[in-house]
C-alpha cells in the first residue's frame, strides 16, 4: 500500500467531556490497523468547587465548564501539535448526564465542527466507558463489560460498535453513588469512593456483617441502597465511632460490594460463554469505580477460576476524560456514522436502544 493511502486512514479526533464534574479534552489518532493512541488528554476536575455541597451541583458544574471547556480544549491541541484544520472529526458528549454540563460540551464541539468544516460525532458517554479498552488493550469484540461509575452499574454484552445488549443493572443506587453516599454518612468528604478504599485498607472487613442485597437470586442486577442503609444502622449502634470504627466500617461495606460483584461477574461469565461460544471470554471493568483495586484483585481472581481474561484499563482513563469520547467517536468515524449539527443533547440515553446500533 502507497504510504500516502495508510495516511489517509489516520484519524485524529478531538474528544469534549463535559457530563458531570470533569471538563475534559483530548486528541487520539486512530491507524488503519484499528489500533489507537492518546495524543494528549487534559481534564480538570471539579471537585474543589463541589466537595463543600457533599456532592455534584449540577448548576455549578455547568458554570465551570463554560468557565473552563475554551481553554482545556485549546491546550488539548496545543499539546498534540496541531490546530483543527488536522483533525478528521469533532466528538463530544450527547448525554446520558447533567444537562447543562452536556449542552456546553456539546454546543462547543458543533462550534468547532461547523467553523472548521469538520464533521460532528455526538457520543454517548456510556459508549467512551465501554470501548475504551479497545483502545488501551486492543481488545476484540465480543466482550462483557462490568460499567460501573457514579451513574451507573450495568453488565453490558459488548458486540461491536454501537451494539451492546444490557444484562443487568442497578434498580436503586448506582455503585460509585454507593461508595459516596457511604463516606458521606461517616464524614469521609466527596467524592467518597477513593477516601472508603483506604479507609478499609486498614479495617476488619468481618467486623460487621452486611448484607448482600440480590445474592440469592441468579439474576444479574444489583441493589445497593439496602447495603447502604445496614452500614448508617450498624454504626448508630456504636456512635461515637472512632477512627477504627470508621476503618472497619467501610472494609465491611468493601467486602459486601466485592462479594457481590464477584458472584454477579462469575454469572455473567457464565452467560458470556453460552452467548458468544467462539469467542475468548473476557470481562472488561470500566467507570470510576474500576479504579478500586480491592474489587480488581477480587474479579482477577473471578476470571482466572472461570479461564477469562480480566481487563481493566488505567485508572485515570477509567474515570471521566476526553481521550474515551475521543476514541469513541474515531470508532463511530470510520463506520460513517457521524452526525448533524442539531444533534440534540439527552439528559437519559440507554446504551442498548436500537438507535445506538449501526446498520452493516
Ligand atoms: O466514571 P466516573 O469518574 O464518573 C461518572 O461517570 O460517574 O465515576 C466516579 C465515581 C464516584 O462515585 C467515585 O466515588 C467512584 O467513581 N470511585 C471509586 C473509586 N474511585 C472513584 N469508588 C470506589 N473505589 C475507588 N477507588
Ligand atoms: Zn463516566
Amino acid at each position: 500500500m502507497a504510504r500516502d493511502q495508510i495516511d489517509a486512514s489516520v484519524h485524529l479526533v478531538l474528544g469534549i467531556e463535559t457530563s458531570c464534574d470533569e471538563t475534559a479534552a483530548a486528541v487520539v489518532r486512530r491507524h488503519c490497523d484499528g489500533t489507537g493512541e492518546i495524543v494528549s488528554n487534559i481534564v480538570r476536575s471539579q471537585i474543589a468547587e463541589h466537595s463543600a455541597y457533599g456532592g455534584v451541583v449540577p448548576e455549578l458544574a455547568a458554570r465551570s465548564h463554560i468557565a473552563h471547556l475554551d481553554a482545556i480544549v485549546i491546550a488539548a491541541l496545543d499539546e498534540a501539535g496541531i490546530g483543527t484544520g488536522a483533525l478528521s472529526a469533532v466528538a463530544a458528549t450527547a448525554g446520558p448526564g447533567l444537562i447543562g454540563g452536556v449542552l456546553v460540551g456539546l454546543t462547543t464541539a458543533k462550534g468547532i465542527a461547523a467553523a472548521s468544516g469538520k464533521p460532528l460525532i455526538a457520543v454517548n458517554h456510556l459508549e467512551g466507558h465501554a470501548l475504551t479498552a479497545r483502545l488501551t488493550d486492543g481488545l476484540d469484540f465480543p466482550y462483557l463489560l462490568l460499567l460501573v461509575s457514579g451513574g451507573h452499574s450495568q453488565f453490558l454484552l459488548v458486540r461491536g460498535v454501537g451494539d451492546y445488549e444490557r444484562w443487568g443493572t442497578t434498580i436503586d443506587d448506582a455503585l460509585g453513588e454507593a461508595f459516596d453516599k457511604a463516606a458521606k454518612l461517616m464524614d469521609l468528604g466527596y467524592p467518597g469512593g477513593p477516601e472508603v478504599e483506604r479507609r478499609a485498607g486498614s479495617g476488619d472487613p468481618a467486623r460487621f456483617r452486611l448484607p448482600r442485597p440480590l445474592l440469592s437470586e441468579r439474576r444479574l442486577d444489583f441493589s445497593f441502597s439496602g447495603l447502604k442503609t445496614a452500614l448508617r444502622l450498624a454504626a448508630e449502634a456504636i456512635e461515637p465511632v472512632n477512627e477504627t470504627d470508621i476503618a472497619d466500617l467501610c472494609a465491611s461495606f468493601q467486602a459486601a460490594i466485592v462479594d457481590i460483584l464477584s458472584s454477579r461477574s462469575a454469572d455473567a461469565l457464565e452467560r458470556f460463554s453460552k452467548a458468544c461460544p467462539d469467542a475468548p471470554p473476557t470481562l472488561v471493568v470500566a467507570g470510576g469505580v474500576a479504579a478500586n483495586r480491592a474489587i480488581a484483585k477480587a474479579l482477577e481472581g473471578v476470571c482466572d477460576g472461570a479461564g477469562a481474561r480480566l481487563v481493566v484499563p488505567p485508572a485515570a482513563l477509567c474515570a471521566d476524560n476526553g481521550a474515551m469520547i475521543a476514541w469513541a467517536g474515531a470508532e463511530r468515524l470510520v463506520l460513517g456514522r457521524t452526525d448533524r449539527l442539531d444533534a440534540p443533547a439527552r439528559p437519559r440515553w440507554p446504551l442498548d436502544e436500537p438507535g445506538m446500533r449501526i446498520a452493516s
